[in-house]
């Protein structure tokens, strides 16, 4: 109980009477509109703090606790309107006296919600709060077992098994800024502030909490949109970067694996309390920002034809040109065939075929041994040694005729793509592969990112970048390469070299893919620092157990 305050009493006429009347009156006048200014001044705090609670479920809490102190309430509940506007959800129910939380930060409410609409679709105006929310209107009431208009049915099963005793009740609906009523705040028995005792909700404690109320819709429904465009922006980052991976049949789950990759080495770093990462921590904005990179760290792939992005073989341009190699390869298979048959024809006037084509037969093996020969090349090996470029070369010199026209047995391209000593593209195609990180830092730079996320072009664009300063699209020195792009670029090698759904390589096993790394380290390619978390903390085997075939898992696990 509040004690009141010792007020000075004032002599303002001579009569004794008369200024004991003038001082009662001007010390309660005074008492009524301090309070009053109190209870506007809290109202202002209030909308500031709600404002400011980006938690959604704190905010119902502090929308029916702040509503509860307003009018002296011993209980309330706060409902929340269905996404179709057919129900009421209990978000938080709270009664002090008896000492019930629940909702919010204790967990959801397991309750069935109140049913706006009865079964045959007429609106339910037997519930209060249904009512309420139905109508939108206040509903004050003084004591709920003396009123028909509504059915307590609900309320007196629940002072009967709880003890408790209903009274007063006041019901206010929540309208946000387009005027639809998002919730429902009813409060239960206001207390007297002096005695304790249940009373009804006053005019005044109506009116304050109905702006209390719109304040809080307001600051629902900003939490609502925020947390609406986050998802929205979440699963939109989403479908790019799968349809980027969906766009190759060999890069197949490439994003959410860096993703996942990327996160298990942050999340690591965090735990660090010693070593060189002791002073890194990312916190849950920079965590959402790194993540949000490792998601677009590759789309720039969007602007990259597939067929130079997944060239499979050395002639493929849009289709494999090793098939043409092979028609070329029968139709002179044929015109010496044809050749001595041709000669041995006039020389006499019968012949045995077979007797001749054994004749030949040597030049067509050897024609034979040259497809095989260009069909291996094609395929693209880790280096061409000088004898294969020198065969090629021999082979490339042959000839074939194409209407009377002799012709190279292999074109100019052709032969460019098929001497290319390491892999299957050609130096221009690695360019154009290459650019999709330059493209990546564009494209991101272009959008409007909020402060939170304004790091992510760099982040995504740098992850090419290597500590030795020959990465790419920058060549950026090792200091200029923030640990976020560090990170990704080891997620992002690493997933790479255990795929196993990458053209002509099958996924290493741990340990190739490990000692790879280790060589990536030594040419200043990639993080050492990282590296030795990556390994030391075991980060590698957790990612295979979940993600690599168990033949990948070799028994040294990597090292
Ligand atoms: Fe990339
Ligand atoms: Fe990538």
């Amino acid at each position: 109980m509040q004690r009141k305050k010792k007020r000075k009493y004032v002599q303002l006429t001579d009569n004794d009477e008369i200024n004991r009347l003038l001082n009662t009156v001007v010390s309660s006048v005074k008492d009524f509109t301090e309070s009053q200014f109190e209870q506007i001044r809290r109202l202002t705090q209030i909308g500031a703090a709600l404002s400011a609670e980006s938690n959604i479920e704190r905010l119902l809490e502090m929308i029916l606790e702040e509503a509860k102190r307003f009018t002296n309430a011993d209980g309330g509940t706060l409902y929340i309107m269905s996404d179709d506007e057919k129900r009421l959800h209990f978000a938080i129910v709270e009664t002090d006296s008896l000492n019930v939380r629940m909702g919010g930060l204790s967990g959801e409410i397991t309750w069935p919600p109140v049913e706006l609409y009865n079964e045959n679709g007429d609106p339910n105006y037997a519930n209060v709060s249904s009512y309420s929310a139905l109508s939108g209107n206040v509903v004050n009431i003084a004591d709920v077992y003396n009123i028909d208009e509504y059915n307590f049915e609900g309320t007196r099963q629940y002072d009967a098994e709880t003890g408790y005793r209903s009274q007063s009740m006041l019901v206010i609906p929540m309208r946000n800024h387009e005027n639809d009523i998002i919730g429902i705040l009813q409060l239960i028995n206001a207390r007297d502030r002096e005695n304790g005792g249940t009373i009804p909700f006053s005019l005044f404690s109506q009116e304050l909490t109905e702006s209390l109320a719109s304040q809080a819709a307001i600051a629902l429904t900003k939490n609502r949109l925020i947390m609406d465009l986050q998802n929205l922006f979440e699963s939109f980052i989403k479908t790019i970067a799968t349809a980027i991976d969906e766009k190759s049949p060999y890069t197949g789950d490439h994003g959410r694996r860096v993703v996942e990759l990327t996160m298990m080495i942050a999340e690591e770093i965090n735990e660090m309390n010693h070593g060189p990462f002791e002073s890194v921590f990312f916190n849950k904005d920079q965590m959402n920002e790194l993540r949000i990179a490792a998601w677009l760290h590759d789309v720039g792939k969007v602007a990259i034809p597939e067929y130079v992005m997944d060239k499979s073989t050395k002639l493929t341009t849009v289709h494999d040109r090793i098939d043409l190699l092979r028609t070329r390869i029968e139709v002179l298979k044929r015109d010496i065939e044809n050749d001595v048959l041709r000669k041995e024809l006039a020389r006499r006037g019968g012949y045995n075929e077979e007797s001749l084509i054994n004749r030949c037969r040597h030049k067509i093996n050897n024609l034979e041994d040259d497809y095989e020969f260009l069909a291996s090349v094609n395929g693209g090996v880790e280096c061409m040694t000088d004898d294969q470029v020198m065969r090629l070369t021999k082979i490339g010199r042959k000839s074939w005729m194409v209407n009377g026209k002799k012709q190279s047995l292999l074109t100019e391209d052709e032969m460019r793509n098929l001497v290319i000593r390491r892999g299957t593209l050609t130096d221009e195609e690695r360019a154009i592969v290459n650019n999709h990180a330059a493209i990546t830092s564009r494209m991101l730079s272009q959008m409007p990112f909020p402060k939170k996320l304004k790091n992510i072009p760099c982040y995504a664009g740098s992850h090419h970048e290597c500590l030795n300063g020959r990465g790419y699209p920058l060549g950026l020195k090792a200091e200029d390469i923030p640990i976020q792009s560090r990170i990704l670029a080891l997620a992002d090698v690493f997933e790479a070299l255990t795929a196993s759904d990458r053209p002509y390589r099958r996924g290493n096993t741990l340990s190739q893919a490990v000692s790879i790394l280790e060589c990536m380290v030594r040419d200043d390619h990639l993080d050492a620092d990282l590296f030795d978390l990556f390994i030391n903390r075991k980060i590698h085997l957790d990612y295979a157990k979940k993600e690599l075939s168990q033949h990948q898992i070799d028994e040294r696990d990597g090292r």
